[in-house]
């Protein structure tokens, strides 16, 4: 299996709860490397346009609203199948739905409020790695 990268955001209501430290080790353990990090707030054109796929559904408003609530962690990671590793440890969107140990399963609290995001397919990864880090920003 290749190495990979894949994007992952630490969401408001993680960081409101004081829980960059704790989701970062869960990411660790999980065999994923941070090799770029950076604490912003998204502004809302960053955040519209990152989630342009959903602007259809009824809870983009929502999603815009939250994701510019507050501070966001967005990171680069990788690893051996990095996207679906990454994906593996977040759990289930709904975190009703999380496997025990998942990283929404320990934290989310709602399928809206769930305290991560991360790349659904290797091509998106490169596409929302590139919208927020230069290549002189991840360090392997
Ligand atoms: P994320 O992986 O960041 O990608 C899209 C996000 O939309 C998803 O996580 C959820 O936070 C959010 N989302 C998905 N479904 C709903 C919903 N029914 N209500 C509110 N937010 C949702």
């Amino acid at each position: 299996m290749a190495t990979q990268r894949t994007f992952s955001i630490i969401k408001p209501d993680a960081t409101e709860r004081n829980l960059t430290g704790a989701i970062n080790a869960v990411i660790e353990k999980a065999g994923l490397r941070i090799i770029g990090q950076r604490r912003i707030k998204m502004t809302r054109e960053q955040a519209e346009r990152f989630y342009g796929v959903h602007k259809e559904r009824p809870f983009f408003g929502e999603l815009v609203d939250f994701m510019t609530s507050g501070p966001v962690v967005v990171q680069v990671l990788e690893g051996e199948n990095a996207v679906k590793a990454h994906r593996d440890v977040m759990g289930a969107t709904n975190p009703e739905e999380a496997a025990d140990g998942t990283i929404r399963k320990l934290y989310a609290k709602s399928i809206g409020e769930n305290s991560v995001h991360g790349s659904d397919s290797e091509e998106n990864a490169d596409l929302e790695i590139r919208q927020f880090f230069s290549e002189a920003e991840i360090v392997g």
